[in-house]
């Protein structure tokens, strides 16, 4: 017995903490922390703008049919110009499932795999255009480099990445192979997201200052639910790591309407985090205090906070917590020189001269009827039907599609994913340095100034 406890406590001492392990990968340079920034090599190019030829009928393989790849599969159904040609699970009753919806839309049956590592059988495939991967986190970029590198687009699910190391392979396997890699951030086509982003970029805000996004989510009843996330991975993601681990649907639409990496980028951040209480209350409620779940050290802080400050001098604040009794919001709140506009708790826009209160219901509507989105207007009465999130879902895998089939650059950028997804390690990193200021790497390497503002391809 004491033999064991004595080498339980050699292993603790030996097993480095997770911010030890990862120390290796920055230095602090002058009181900030930097992630190293990999040169390109010989002959690549950024891809920002990236045309590619047209696809007539795109073939897409679904992979992860889990309680988010269900619903794509059920929009691509009713999507023009794509077919489904594979769906893989790790579950049979998954892909059957989708097989099912696929049926029920009297569409071709499409290829079913289960095996764990099957998603490179069908990257290999030649009669594939597209890979869409809602799979957990760990495996989206793994699966995103290999499908690029084998000739596929890919669309991935957020976080797109989960390390720089990551955000960086993404972006240098796109520029390398040439082929779009797009994070399926959903949030950039709300009806509201988007309305305001055609404000700002026609000036009713001026100049915008500042901004805030968030994902506050309670996520408990799902995250400890052994039949929801597979294998609990979410559960498992919180008692390793702290920081903001998904930051992109709060970031994703503030980031657009701000333009960066399109004549601005994001410069560093600080992140601080709050205690771990959220999920121990939990879990010592609904299984008991003697349950493993309660015993279980989470290291996820309840409420973590990070502020970052792009290079012309505006700041964003991000929020993350998915473990407190709080209800839906994801801020999204734009502040100008002339005007503001926030999503959550109630939409609210408010306006020089008199923009100390909002403006009133009515004119609220008819002012988001006249700055309605361009997408919405196309196909919102579809998106409506459809659904997913509103409608929001169905107007991302639209585009997506209309500009594969079109030889457009797609709305968002490999560059938007890896900037979006660096947030995971870089707001970490912070946390576990005492919030010290964090260099947000340049995944344009200098591209940025290229562009002026953001277009979205026609
Ligand atoms: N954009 C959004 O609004 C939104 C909403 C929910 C989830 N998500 C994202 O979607 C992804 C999936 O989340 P979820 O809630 O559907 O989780 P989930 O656990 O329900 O689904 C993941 C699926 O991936 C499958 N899988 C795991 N390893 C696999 C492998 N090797 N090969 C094939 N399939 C494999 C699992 O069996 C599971 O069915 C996550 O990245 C999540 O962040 C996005």
């Amino acid at each position: 017995m004491k033999k064991n406890i004595a080498i339980i406590l050699i292993l603790f001492i030996l097993t480095p903490s997770y911010a030890a392990k990862t120390a290796a990968n920055y230095k602090k340079i002058k009181g900030r922390i930097e992630f190293p920034e990999p040169k390109r090599t010989a002959g690549q190019t950024d891809v920002l703008q990236l045309k590619c030829a047209p696809i007539d009928t795109v073939r897409v393989a679904i992979i992860g049919i889990g309680m988010r790849g269900i619903g794509a599969v059920t929009r691509y159904c009713q999507l023009e110009g794509v077919k489904i040609k594979a769906l893989c699970d790790l579950k049979q009753a998954n892909v059957d499932k989708g097989q099912l919806t696929i049926q029920k839309y009297k569409k071709k049956d499409a290829d079913l795999y289960t095996g764990s590592e099957d998603w490179k059988k069908i990257c290999e495939r030649p009669d594939i255009d597209l890979i869409y991967v809602c799979t957990n986190w760990q495996l989206h970029t793994p699966i995103a480099i290999y499908a690029m590198t084998h000739g596929k687009h890919v669309a991935i699910e957020v976080p797109g990445a989960i390390t720089i190391k990551e955000c960086w392979q993404l972006v240098d396997t796109s520029e390398k192979t040439r082929k779009h890699c797009m994070m399926l951030e959903n949030c950039n086509y709300d009806s509201f997201e988007l309305a305001t982003l055609n404000m700002a970029q026609q000036g009713v805000f001026g100049d915008l200052m500042y901004a805030e996004g968030a994902y506050n989510h309670d996520l408990r009843k799902m995250t400890f639910n052994e039949k929801t996330y597979q294998d609990m991975w979410r559960l498992k993601y919180n008692a390793e790591h702290t920081g903001n681990p998904y930051p992109t649907h709060g970031l994703g639409p503030i980031a657009h309407a701000l333009s960066i990496h399109r004549g601005d980028k994001l410069d560093y951040l600080v992140s601080m985090s709050t205690d771990q209480k959220g999920m121990t209350v939990y879990a010592e409620e609904k299984f008991g205090k003697n349950s493993d779940y309660a015993k279980q050290k989470y290291s996820l802080g309840d409420m973590n906070t990070t502020i970052i400050r792009t290079s012309k001098g505006k700041t964003i604040m991000l929020q993350h917590d998915v473990t407190s009794p709080r209800p839906y919001s994801r801020l999204h709140l734009l502040s100008g020189t002339k005007g503001f506009a926030q999503k959550y708790p109630t939409p609210g826009i408010a306006i020089e001269p008199d923009a100390h209160q909002f403006i009133n219901k009515s004119k609220l509507d008819s002012l988001l009827t006249v700055y309605k989105h361009p997408f919405w207007k196309e196909t919102g009465e579809k998106a409506s039907i459809v659904g997913g999130h509103g409608g929001m879902d169905f107007i991302m895998d639209y585009r997506l599609i209309y500009c594969l089939r079109n030889g457009l650059p797609l709305d968002m950028d490999v560059y938007d994913a890896a900037e979006w997804s660096s947030i995971v390690e870089l707001s970490e990193t912070s946390v576990l340095n005492g919030s010290m200021p964090v260099k947000v790497p340049d995944f344009t390497r200098g591209s940025w100034k290229k562009l002026d503002k953001l277009t979205y391809a026609k």
